[in-house]
């Protein structure tokens, strides 16, 4: 089990903030008060969501403009098919803690 942690006042309103690990990289975002972890890999073709905008609780990938649900991770629009993996996440005061089972 690997753990990524942040604080919850580096991650801007409609903006994700990137943690990454050795093996991982994760995005965080904050949705309704909801702290948000999915994987830093579009389905379609690999790339980042780096500089993609949130909508409507979806991260829209900057290379393609595929859609994921930001909660579930599940592709919402072509040209990505496949869902994208989502993380549980355990908040502790100001401490966000992303838990990634391998
Ligand atoms: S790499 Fe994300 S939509 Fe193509």
């Amino acid at each position: 089990m690997i753990e990524l942690k942040c604080q919850k006042k580096e991650i801007l309103e409609d903006q994700i903030k990137i943690l990454s690990s050795k093996d991982y990289q994760i995005c965080i975002a904050i949705l309704n008060s909801e702290v948000l972890a999915f994987e830093d890999v579009c389905s379609h073709d690999g790339e980042s969501f780096d500089g993609g905008k949130i909508e409507n609780g979806c991260i829209v990938c900057p290379r393609h403009m595929a859609k994921f649900d930001m909660k579930t991770g599940k592709a919402i629009c072509m040209p990505a098919v496949e869902d994208i993996r989502t993380f549980p996440v355990r908040v502790i005061g100001e401490e966000i803690i992303v838990v990634i089972e391998e």
